[in-house]
């Protein structure tokens, strides 16, 4: 099938779908106990799924430390060996990729399907081979998420792009660099044209960019191949793009929405805990509206933070927004945590369409919410009590461990794989801080 050059608007990429998740198991937490002590935050979950993919731009084999171990490092390992790469991953310890064996350019549907960050092997395959097929990623179903930006970056670096048939097809001989002018900041969109233009010819220039910390993670590991990415976490981004990158060993830096899930929790439980390993300037949107609550929040040698609450909360105003904003990733645990909060709490959503979908659950625990738009309006009641609910999404199945934690009772979640995707081993982590918290089959 002909490449064609013709612009893809947003509604011509289909948005993602949602994985059929059949029901195997159900998560039971009995609220009620602090959490109290010490915990290490792990690897990066959006960092992880940038850098393995740009694995494959390198010449020799590269080396990552820090992963998370969750579902979605495990499915694009699954990928990148099916690409043809040679890939070791000792879970917790460290990944090597040698691509140099990989000679595939297409990812299909069943895999794709596995992990929004599939969209990721785009960018990569591109840098890498001048080509990509790869079918319309998978994810979380948070409302519309259309790539349009993604394949209008690709354009601007020579590649001819199709979306047809829920695949997307990219091409570019040759790939070379360009101008590229994001009409809205988006993460997925900066990641993608760096990837590419780490191999192109001549440079690139990224104008509007993302800034979340990842972006600069990415910056930093291409970089240690020998990549030329300067101004990453500004307004502008560069990339001086290499014929051949070399084999690096790279430590991810730390989960921003990890540790602002477990300090959200802490503060859920009136706990007092210390999470180690993590960055807390990447942490001070959250840190600024725990304080308004009256959590007591306090940074630890650059390297932890400390997490208590004593007495009630006061009600607060969050409105999402990109990096250095208020992460919409936090947004649900963190209104999880309002429900209880005295006063009203108003919540808006910018940045997704439908990131609301927990609070339909935690309503069945008691919670008072009117939500309009991408407003949420929330009037604290004194406490949550446990019932059925279900996780729709990664960040919901978070904020429905969060309502679980600080209800009175027994809190079932249906559905907690969508919590394994992104966030390692949270049961152990959460039982390691006294939460009474536990899987069970699901007949
Ligand atoms: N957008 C477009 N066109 C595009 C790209 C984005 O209209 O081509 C819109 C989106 O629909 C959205 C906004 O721009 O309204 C921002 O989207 P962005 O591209 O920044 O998000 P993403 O790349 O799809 C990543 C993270 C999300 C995180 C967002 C925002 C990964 C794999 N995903 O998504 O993480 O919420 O950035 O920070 O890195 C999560 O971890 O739970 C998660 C959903």
């Amino acid at each position: 099938m002909p490449f064609h050059d013709e612009a893809i608007g947003a509604q011509e990429v289909s948005p993602a779908q949602p994985e059929i998740m059949p029901t195997k198991e159900r998560m039971l937490i009995t609220g009620g106990n602090p959490l109290e002590g010490e915990i290490r935050v792990s690897g990066g979950k959006n960092t992880a799924v940038a850098v393995i993919p740009a694995t494959l731009l390198c010449d020799e084999p590269c080396t990552i430390e820090n992963l998370p171990d969750i579902e979605d490092v495990r499915a694009l390992v699954d990928i990148l060996r099916k690409l043809g790469a040679t890939v070791t991953y000792v879970p917790g310890e460290f990944m090597t990729v040698d691509p140099r064996p990989a000679e595939g350019s297409k990812v299909g549907y069943r895999d794709s399907q596995r992990l929004r960050a599939s969209y990721y092997l785009l960018g990569a395959l591109l840098g890498r081979c001048g080509q990509a097929e790869v079918a319309a990623p998978g994810g979380c179903d948070i409302g519309p998420r259309p790539i349009d930006q993604h394949l209008k970056g690709f354009r601007a670096l020579g590649a001819q792009t199709e979306a047809i048939g829920g695949r997307i097809r990219i091409k570019a001989d040759p790939l070379e660099g360009g101008d590229v002018f994001f009409d809205m900041v988006t993460v997925g969109g900066t990641i993608n044209v760096m990837l590419a233009a780490a191999r192109a010819r001549g440079t690139t220039t990224i104008y509007n960019p993302a800034k979340e910390p990842h972006i600069v993670d990415l910056a930093n590991f291409l970089n240690s191949m020998g990549a030329r990415v300067r101004g990453a976490g500004t307004d502008v981004i560069r990339i001086r793009g290499q014929q051949s990158l070399h084999g690096s060993t790279y430590t991810v830096i730390p989960d921003q929405i990890e540790t602002g899930t477990l300090m959200i929790a802490a503060a859920a439980t009136r706990g007092d805990v210390t999470i180690h390993g993590c960055i807390p300037t990447h942490m001070e949107s959250l840190t600024a509206k725990l304080l308004e609550m009256g959590v007591k929040v306090t940074d630890l040698d650059n390297d932890a933070i400390r997490v208590r609450t004593i007495g009630s909360h006061r009600a607060v105003n969050i409105k999402t927004q990109v990096y250095p904003g208020f992460p919409t990733d936090l947004q649900q645990p963190m209104s999880a945590l309002l429900t209880t909060a005295r006063g009203t709490s108003i919540v808006q959503e910018t940045i997704f369409e439908q990131r609301f979908k927990h609070l339909d659950e935690i309503a069945r625990m008691g919670a008072i919410i009117q939500v309009v738009d991408r407003t949420a309006i929330i009037n604290g009641v004194p406490e949550l009590y446990g019932a059925p609910v279900t996780a729709t999404d990664l960040r919901a199945g978070a904020a429905l461990v969060v309502a679980g934690l600080m209800a009175k009772g027994v809190t079932e979640i249906y559905e907690p794989e969508y919590i394994d995707r992104g966030y390692e081993h949270i049961e152990e982590k959460l039982r390691s801080l006294g939460a009474d918290i536990r899987r069970e089959p699901v007949d």
